[in-house]
């Protein structure tokens, strides 16, 4: 279940329906889909899109996707950092990045036209949509797992176009949970949401 963190008003939601409002008024779709049984942690990603063919084909007709596949990164990714060192600045996108969390997790951090910032951490059974044009940014936890379905009218429209702010310094990508909190984070602090 996702969690919510406004880190400049030190607020963390878990409601799911008080998440999905706050999402929803910023355009961003958020729905939790069933994982428990459905797929094992050794599945072949035509296994995971077939085992979530009911719900991806109702988001591609929702959304006009084309296309979908599967990514997995775990820490012994060669060249990890220098990918999650792609997508850690504020960019946006001329296409949607839907992404449904098979396993592990990640942070977006959203900066929209009016309003704080807010991060929205993301866990197995999460589906997100951040719209095409939204100012973001994303974050692995500490643990850098996530395996996540991905959906696509074109793909050439996913390239990151950075704005060149550096507000991203600005906040920590804080996961839930003792063992996913970075090295020498406080735990008070993480669970306020606050920003380093
Ligand atoms: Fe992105």
């Amino acid at each position: 279940m996702a969690v919510l963190r406004i880190p400049d008003e030190g607020r963390v939601v878990t409601d799911p329906e008080a998440i999905r409002s706050h999402l929803s008024r910023h355009g961003i779709w958020y729905e939790q889909w069933p994982v428990a049984g459905r797929v094992d942690r050794q599945a072949t990603a035509e296994q995971i899109l077939a085992a979530y063919a009911p719900e991806v084909d109702r988001l591609k007709a929702r959304g006009g996707y084309i296309t979908a596949d599967v990514i997995d990164v775990t820490s012994d990714v060669p060249g990890l950092q220098a990918m999650l060192d792609k997508f850690n600045r504020e960019h946006i996108h001329a296409e949607d990045e839907v992404r449904f969390i098979v396993r592990g997790s990640g942070v977006f951090h959203i900066h929209p036209p009016e309003g704080p910032v807010f991060a929205i951490e993301v866990l197995a059974g999460d589906l997100i949509n951040v719209p095409a044009g939204t100012l973001h940014w994303f974050d692995l936890c500490a643990d850098r797992d996530i395996r996540a379905i991905r959906l696509f009218r074109e793909k050439a429209g996913w390239t990151p176009q950075y704005s060149g702010s550096d507000i991203a310094t600005g906040y920590q990508p804080l996961c839930f949970g003792p063992s996913h909190l970075p090295r020498g984070t406080a735990i008070s602090g993480a669970f306020l949401g606050q920003s380093a």
